[in-house]
């Protein structure tokens, strides 16, 4: 279960000047959930799961998992927990080194690194990960990752950030710089390992339709806050139009709201 509690988070833009990117903001999310999030460009999304991870920290507000207030740990310490799969398919993966080598250190996440990566044990198991896949990866474990597609790449980090089964998978716009049909392909395969795993996710999108029919609940944020919070049969009877009719109303209340504020 993840909770987060009155999360703020500013940035100094320079020249004096600051955004506030996270807002006051609260979540709960129980285990389980799948949650899809959207809102516009700048909403605060990607910082949001940024805070999570702990690339930086919060100015003030709590972050737990499963009761641990994990808010101050370093991102390598809750990188033990906590997997993640980016927009860029270069981001997640080691270009230089081997898939197997790749496969190894997600195994390792979070640990002290050790001299070996013990990769010659992992052989058969890898093999049979990487058949699952269905890409054609399972006779290349020792071709460098650089090599691959984006959407092979895509689906590799996805497999690394879910083979120690993360109390928490972070996905932000992870099949948004693939191909219609990869893309498609990598939802499915992301469907499959929460399902079989029984994750909770954080899913960044801006296709509004896969954010309905993916995962059980959808948020969405804007201007750092969490602004509609959809679930069960609500969810289920709205239609992408009725989602782009809530999100121009925010933006008109939000902007009156501003107005009045500045009369
Ligand atoms: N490291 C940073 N330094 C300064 N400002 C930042 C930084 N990261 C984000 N911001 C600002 O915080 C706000 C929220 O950005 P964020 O990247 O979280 O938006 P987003 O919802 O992910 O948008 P997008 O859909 O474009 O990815 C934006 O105004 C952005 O410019
Ligand atoms: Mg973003």
């Amino acid at each position: 279960m993840l909770v987060i509690e009155n999360l703020n988070k500013t940035f100094e833009l320079g020249g004096g000047t600051f955004k506030r990117a996270i807002s006051d903001l609260n979540l709960i999310a129980p285990e389980g959930d799948f949650i899809t999030m959207v809102g516009s460009n700048g909403a605060g999304k990607s910082t949001l799961l940024n805070l999570i991870a702990g690339v930086y920290p919060a100015d003030s507000g709590s972050i737990k998992i499963n009761g641990t207030d994990i808010s101050t740990f370093p991102e390598h310490k809750r990188a033990k927990f906590i997997g993640r799969v980016f927009q860029d398919p270069m981001m997640g993966t080691a270009g230089t080194m081997t898939i197997e080598e790749n496969l190894a250190m997600a195994i390792k996440r979070g640990e002290r690194r050790g001299f070996s990566l013990g990769v010659k044990g992992k052989r058969t198991e890898f093999r049979h990960i990487l058949k699952e896949l269905d890409l054609d990866l399972d006779e290349r474990l020792k071709d460098q990752v650089k090599l691959l597609s984006g959407g092979q790449r895509q689906a590799l980090t996805l497999m690394m950030a879910t083979l120690t089964t993360p109390k928490l998978l972070l996905l932000d716009e992870h099949t948004a710089a693939l191909d219609p049909k990869t893309a498609a392909r990598i939802i499915t395969l992301t469907n499959n390992i929460v399902a079989e795993n029984q994750l909770t996710v954080l899913m960044v999108t801006h296709n509004l339709k896969q954010a309905l029919e993916v995962g059980n609940r959808t948020i969405m944020m804007h201007d750092g806050e969490i602004v509609l919070d959809l679930k069960g049969r609500e969810r289920e009877q709205t239609s992408v139009e009725r989602l782009l009719e809530a999100f121009s109303r925010v933006k008109k209340e939000r902007f009156l709201d501003d107005r009045a504020l500045l009369a």
